[in-house]
């Protein structure tokens, strides 16, 4: 008794220490702080470029489940694209859990695509998240990783990244888990002050400059975690939003409007310092917003055609930021291959649910769980 309270004690002793322990990040010193691990949080071309050796990234990508209702959306958008260089244009998806079909991550996935993670129960909830600590979100993203894997049969080396919920921070939490899950970056962080230039994506390691849209944003230093910052476009009433579906004053249902307004914003990045161009959006808002995603399809279909901008994914933009190579070396490199990952889909249910009465279906890459997976039970046991 009295050792188990001594260990319980130590434990509790442990864990208060490993949150005060972490150190405040101090200003960064590019000196002291260089690629490929180290970055400062800067609006400066990686590698010292010019605008004109840079490459253009375009990074498109999808929040939320991934079902029967938005797979055909992304079969005729993105499936087969190729870049000017030949490569498959990339996409990221952020999943988070509840609705989605796992079969449909496992074909997403052999697409080529990257599957990234958007937390196990994306709860309606801003406090949640803001508070959140880093147990909480260990349990969010960091199982989120084994259930992904388990269920879709991809490889857990392949997962790198996270988007917390409405874009709500939590302090350091959330980069600690990317550091101690083996992540590499996290993909929620807003910012309104550097997008004219834009910022580029940076490292922890030291303190950040980067405004703080959604407090509390990380003060510590957590080295090795890669901020890729959400570059904001800027709406045609001159408003800032991070999400295409978010702005408001919008081009309503004119597609030739849509198309201006995507050119526009676009072109801040490509006749400027080229930081990774975003577009970033709900799939949902295409099925009320037909215009907007024919807009979409001409504008990929135009930069697919240039020689100088590229469709990638979140991770191959850090990898480049990490090795900025000039555009003249980028067009010759290989393409990125993976190695395609079986599935036997199995539909498994009714499945009960520990935090509703609900029951749930779902589609999966392995043998059924015995409960739907949630928070505290990744794999469903
Ligand atoms: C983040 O860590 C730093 C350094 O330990 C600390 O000063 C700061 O209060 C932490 N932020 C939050 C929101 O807990």
């Amino acid at each position: 008794m009295r050792v188990a309270l001594i260990l319980c004690n130590l434990v509790v002793l442990a864990l208060v220490y490993a949150e005060s322990e972490l150190p405040l990040a101090e200003p960064c010193d590019p000196e002291k702080c260089k690629l490929p691990d180290c970055r400062c949080s800067s609006v400066e071309i990686p590698g010292g470029l010019a605008p004109r050796d840079t490459p253009q990234f375009v990074l498109l990508t999808f929040d939320d489940g991934v079902n029967i209702n938005n797979i055909e959306t992304y079969r005729a958008l993105i499936y087969n694209r190729k870049n000017k260089n030949s490569c498959p244009a990339g996409t990221t998806f952020f999943v988070s859990h509840e609705y989605t079909d796992y079969s449909l991550v496992n074909e997403l996935y052999n697409q080529g695509f990257e599957i990234a993670l958007h937390s196990i129960s994306h709860r309606t909830d801003d406090v949640y998240w803001r508070t959140a600590d880093y147990e909480t979100l260990m349990k969010e993203f960091g199982d989120q990783i084994t259930l992904t894997s388990h269920f879709a049969n991809i490889p857990e080396s392949e997962i790198f990244g996270i988007r917390s919920p409405f874009l709500q921070l939590s302090g350091n939490s959330s980069f600690q888990v990317v550091s101690s899950a083996g992540l590499k970056y996290d993909s929620s962080w807003p910012t309104t002050a550097f997008t004219d230039p834009g910022l580029w994506p940076y490292t922890l390691d030291y303190q950040s400059t980067q405004d703080c849209i959604v407090p509390p944003c990380p003060t510590a230093s957590i080295p090795g975690t890669w901020v890729m910052p959400i570059v904001a476009w800027s709406d045609l009433g001159g408003l800032p939003c991070s999400f295409v579906d978010a702005c408001f004053f919008n081009p309503g249902h004119d597609e030739e409007a849509w198309f201006q307004f995507i050119i526009k914003n676009f072109e801040r990045h490509y006749l400027g310092n080229r930081a990774p161009f975003g577009y970033y959006v709900h799939e949902a808002f295409f099925t009320v917003n037909d215009a907007a995603r024919r807009a979409l399809v001409r504008f990929l279909d135009m930069i697919n055609n240039l020689n100088d901008v590229f469709m990638v994914n979140a991770n191959e933009v850090i990898n480049w930021v990490q090795n900025p190579i000039p555009l003249n070396e980028y067009v010759q490199k290989d393409c990125p291959r993976r190695t395609p990952s079986a599935c036997r889909v199995t539909s498994c249910g009714p499945l009960s649910s520990s935090h509703t009465e609900m029951q749930y279906w779902m589609r999966i890459c392995n043998s059924c769980p015995r409960t739907y997976p949630w928070i505290g039970n990744p794999l469903g046991l």
